[in-house]
């Protein structure tokens, strides 16, 4: 196991992808804002199995926060972070500073139109995918991976992510990665470390209640029914709702019923002037 190198500069990193090519090796591109915990370790663990070079991009990208929101607090941490790629196979860490990402009269953006895109994030976060879908694509073209994992826990970036993929004809197998829980089941994040302690205690509600959601529904519940009583226990646990909604899997369009499936149950929801975002399926079938 070697050290990742780290690159800063598009000009680095393309120098040594093409030597990855040039030896026929296949690479993968695991993107993160940093800030890693064991849940981005999954992520380049699964990268790792499927390809012989793995590059780790980290950059806190700025189009995707809203003014109002914490992209000077966002935790920065590139140190650690090359300490803990440093016990995995990663070839790259791609590390780009602002000015290599966005040149100062940049202007020009991807926006996801609908689809998965519609709602959920995109009501609370109007800007977030606009800034997801465009930087993306730029690391997705610097790269150019053979394949791309990115965390179900992020369901709905996720599926646009794959729906633009598909749709711009990217060329780049788009590969989900399970999202990684704490034994009490609040799903690892990067932004977990904003909770203050009395905080941290509640924050395993909205996992558990989505849990009892989808097997209520599973078992023949009126959805509807059973996300009101979901958001009503989510705000009894000390939450502000965003949303708690019953979606299609893949199109997140609203479902009436279980049977128009495979349904996913997504939350955000914020605590203490931490938001946070969690999501499961309903079981089906044999599941
Ligand atoms: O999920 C994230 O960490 C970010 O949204 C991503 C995909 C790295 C784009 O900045």
């Amino acid at each position: 196991m070697s050290q990742p190198r780290i690159v800063h500069t598009r000009s680095d990193l393309q120098s040594a992808i093409a030597a990855f090519r040039k030896a026929r090796e296949r690479v993968a591109l695991v993107p993160t804002m940093g800030a890693l915990h064991e849940g981005h370790l999954a992520l380049v663990r699964l990268a790792c199995g499927k390809a012989e070079r793995v590059v780790v991009s980290i950059f806190v990208n700025p189009t995707q926060f809203a003014p109002h929101e914490d992209f000077d607090k966002y935790p920065r941490t590139l140190d650690s972070d090359a300490e803990a790629l440093a016990g995995e196979n990663v070839d790259i860490i791609y590390a780009p500073g602002r000015e290599e990402m966005y040149a100062a009269d940049f202007s020009t953006r991807v926006l996801p139109d609908g689809g998965p895109a519609a709602g959920l994030e995109s009501d609370a976060r109007p800007h977030f995918f606009g800034g997801v879908a465009t930087v993306v694509t730029k690391l997705l073209l610097q790269v150019r991976p053979d394949l791309a994992v990115f965390g179900e826990k992020d369901w709905q970036q996720l599926q646009v992510v794959k729906r633009m993929v598909r749709d711009l004809d990217i060329g780049v197998d788009i590969v989900p990665g399970p999202t990684v829980r704490e034994k009490d089941g609040l799903a690892l994040s990067s932004r977990n470390r904003y909770l203050e302690p009395k905080h941290r205690e509640a924050a395993p509600a909205l996992h558990r209640v989505l849990n009892e959601s989808a097997v209520l529904i599973s078992r023949g519940a009126p959805i509807a029914q059973v996300m009101t009583s979901a958001r009503h226990e989510i705000e009894k646990a000390g939450f502000t709702v965003d949303y708690v909604e019953a979606r299609h899997a893949e199109t997140l369009a609203p479902v009436a019923d279980a049977h128009h499936g495979p349904v996913r149950l997504l939350v955000a929801a914020r605590i203490g002037g931490t938001r946070l975002i969690d999501n499961v399926p309903v079981p089906h079938g044999k599941d």
